[in-house]
This record gives C-alpha cells, sequence and structure tokens, in this order.
C-alpha cells in the first residue's frame, strides 16, 4: 500500500502524515514514513542543489530533471524495496509536485512533466493521494525560518500550483482524498484514516 501526501506549502503533509503513520503502527502494520526531495543519500544532495537559493536562475527543465533523478533514486532505493516486503509506505510529497510545481508552476507542461516522472517511477503510482488544500496566504504563515527557492516564489504561482493539485484530484477521484488543511487536525486525522480503512487498511 503506497500512499502519497500532497499539497503547497505550510499545509501539514508532514505532520499528518506522521500521524496516519502512528495510527497504522498502532494496528500492527511495518510503515516507512518518507519524502521528497532528499530522502536517501544522493537525494539530499538533489535537495541541496535545487532548494538553495543560491541556484536562483536555474533553468526550469534542469530543476525538473533534478527533481526526477531525486524520485528515479526514492523509489528504487526506499519505496520499492519497502512495498515488495509488504509494508505501507507513506511518501511526503510525489509525482503530483513535480506536475503541480514544474508543470503548471513553472509552465513546462502536466503531460511532459509526466512523462518524465513516469520514466522516473517506472510507472508506480500511489493507491491513494491525499491533498492538503490550504490557501497560498495561510501556508505561508504556518511556515519558519528562511524562505528556499520554491517557497520564495510569489502568491500567484502558490495559487496556480494549489489549483494544480486540486485538478490532478478531480481527474481521478478514486485515487485522491482532497481535504480543507485549516480544518482541527484531529478532524483532518480522522478522515484521512476512513478514507484509508475503505481501501484496506489497516
Ligand atoms: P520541503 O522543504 O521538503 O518542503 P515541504 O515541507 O513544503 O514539502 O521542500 C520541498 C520543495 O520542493 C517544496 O517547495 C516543493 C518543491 N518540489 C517541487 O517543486 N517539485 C517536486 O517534484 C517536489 C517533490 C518538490
Amino acid at each position: 500500500m503506497f500512499i502519497a501526501f500532497e499539497g503547497g506549502e505550510g499545509a501539514g503533509k508532514s505532520s499528518r502524515a506522521l500521524a496516519l503513520a502512528e495510527r497504522l503502527r498502532a494496528a500492527g502494520r511495518e510503515v516507512v514514513l518518507t519524502h521528497e526531495p532528499g530522502d536517501t543519500r544522493i537525494g539530499r544532495q538533489v535537495r541541496h542543489l535545487v532548494l538553495d537559493p543560491s541556484s536562483a536562475g536555474l533553468d526550469a527543465w534542469a530543476e525538473a530533471l533534478l527533481y526526477a533523478a531525486d524520485r528515479a533514486e526514492h523509489v528504487s532505493s526506499v519505496v520499492r524495496p519497502a512495498l515488495d516486503r509488504g509494508a505501507v509506505v507513506l511518501t511526503d510529497r510525489y509525482v503530483d509536485s513535480s506536475l503541480a510545481y514544474q508543470g503548471v508552476g513553472r509552465g513546462l507542461g502536466v503531460d511532459a512533466v509526466a512523462a518524465v516522472s513516469a520514466f522516473a517511477t517506472g510507472g508506480l503510482v500511489p493507491d491513494l493521494t491525499v491533498v492538503l488544500d490550504v490557501p497560498p496566504s495561510i501556508g505561508r504563515s504556518r511556515l519558519a525560518g528562511p524562505a528556499d527557492r520554491l517557497e520564495g516564489e510569489s502568491d500567484v504561482f502558490h495559487e496556480r500550483v494549489r489549483q494544480a493539485f486540486l485538478d490532478a484530484a478531480a481527474t481521478a477521484p478514486h485515487r485522491y482524498l482532497v481535504v480543507d488543511a485549516t480544518l482541527p487536525t484531529d478532524h483532518l486525522d480522522a478522515v484521512i484514516l476512513d478514507r484509508v480503512k475503505e481501501i484496506g487498511l489497516p
């Protein structure tokens, strides 16, 4: 079982993924909680390259390919081995982040970026993608520390990214759960767990 958490900056993906992981572990499941970019040794270097403000002006396709390289390494060394041994894998960001940020935000086109990601993943699609939807102004206000290269983009950019996640969800509602990330976390966790139970967990 492979579940992705997606959404804009400050949507609370990592906290909700952690809450679900704890719930599933309490029910006796092996859970691998992971994230993109940067959950592998090579991936951490890619993450630095792509997010560091010193990479200002990086070509948009170079950016997309760096995320895809991180993803290829992540899928082959973390995600597939875990799925193969029967673990539940929860990832904080996956292909839809590339479709939203590079495909729509950077304007490279969703289809072209999807093709690149399909190479990187060998076509591995999550059983469920949870989209935590939050207005960019609220998400931004939740962030701590200096902005990285993507966080530093305009509200217009982040509004396009937000819409792209919603559009992706609308194309395949059976594989998505969209939740309003401004709601109380207890409520969000209950809604997410209900949906996860529907697809056969824990
Ligand atoms: P990160 O610090 O992991 O942020 P977050 O907590 O928001 O996930 O930074 C990841 C950044 O990289 C975030 O701004 C989204 C961006 N990103 C892309 O643009 N494309 C991608 O394919 C992925 C995985 C992330």
